[in-house]
């Protein structure tokens, strides 16, 4: 834990979050180990791990202490738990280069000092917008030299919104690259949200920001169905209502993940305490080899396997 972060602490989520960033941890831990000697002992792959929404590092909570069970009275203590970069820190063997984003100054100061802690680890904190700093990165070197799965270098690259902050152009040039590993927390619930009962009620805001989460204008005719009525004075009142269930926009927005990634996974599925979906975790992959996406597949199976219904 840094002194920055001690001071600050970032608190976030909830207990669907620890199974979040233990999934990808898992998974991280399986595409290191897989790739280890690939493609040829003597010159393996270059692997990075891009995570587009950093944080600071770690998670601050408050927990209840004692009980019955332990004996002791009843109290309550914050602790920081590592996030989903101290996290990647950890895999072993090690990404060859670590890339943090992240907007906020404070925790982007988390990163930094992180970053000066490992000075043997290649760290790179870049303060900014995600999906700015992804096209500026997969659009150079060695990134830029990748397409259609050549190259010498893999990665992976953790999506954690808070919201529907990822836009389709970043998840397309990602795709293109064919070298890249995606894990991408949809944020089924904020989707769920914005789309509101009646499509008169999803303002023109909204509608840009569904347009940028489906890359499509297409959710308008899909999700809302038209219905005409004549009203009091034999006037026609068209209303478009939602179709949609929580369940039907988490497959939705697999098939259009579909439309840009070779290989998209089942979600696995977050719920918060009441028991709503928030989040659907994805992993994407636009590798063009069989080889390669029947590893990822046989990776997500045992994380679907392990994590889901946790
Ligand atoms: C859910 S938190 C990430 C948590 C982190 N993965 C972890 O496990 O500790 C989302 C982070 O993304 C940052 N963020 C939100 N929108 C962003 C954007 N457009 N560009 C860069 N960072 C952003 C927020 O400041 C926040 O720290």
């Amino acid at each position: 834990m840094t002194r920055a972060a001690a001071d600050r602490g970032h608190r976030f989520g909830g207990a669907w979050t620890e199974v979040k960033l233990d999934a990808v941890h898992y998974y991280l831990r399986f595409f290191t180990r897989v790739l280890k000697d690939q493609p040829t002992p003597h010159q393996p792959f270059e692997l990075w791990y891009i995570d587009a929404f950093a944080g600071s590092g770690s998670r601050r909570i408050d927990r209840t202490t004692g009980g019955l069970f332990e004996g002791e009275p009843l109290g309550e203590e914050t602790v920081d738990l590592a996030g989903s970069v101290l996290r990647a820190l950890d895999v072993d063997p090690p990404f060859k280069r670590l890339v943090f984003i992240e907007e906020n100054r404070d925790r982007f100061r988390c990163l930094e000092e992180i970053a000066a802690a490992y000075p043997e680890r290649n760290i790179t904190p870049f303060r900014g917008d995600t999906n700015t700093k992804l096209q500026e990165i997969f659009g150079a070197p060695p990134w830029s030299l990748q397409h259609d799965g050549r190259g010498s270098h893999r990665a992976i690259v953790f999506l954690d919104p808070f919201g529907m902050s990822v836009k389709w152009e970043t998840l397309k040039q990602l795709a293109e690259t064919g070298a890249v590993d995606v894990w991408y927390l949809f944020p089924t619930g904020a989707v769920n949200r914005q789309l509101a009962g009646n499509f008169a009620k999803v303002d023109e805001h909204k509608q840009r920001a569904l347009d940028e989460v489906f890359g499509s204008t297409a959710w308008r005719e899909d999700i809302y169905k038209v219905k005409t009525d004549r009203g009091l004075f034999d006037e026609v009142i068209t209303t478009a209502s939602k179709t949609f269930t929580v369940d039907q926009i988490e497959r939705y927005a697999q098939d259009r993940l579909k439309m840009i990634f070779a290989y998209v996974s089942d979600p696995l599925p977050l719920l918060n305490d009441r028991d709503s979906k928030i989040f659907s975790l994805f992993c994407l992959s636009n590798s063009p080899s069989q080889k390669a996406l029947g590893l990822i597949r046989n990776g997500v199976r045992s994380v679907l396997k392990k994590f889901a219904g946790r």
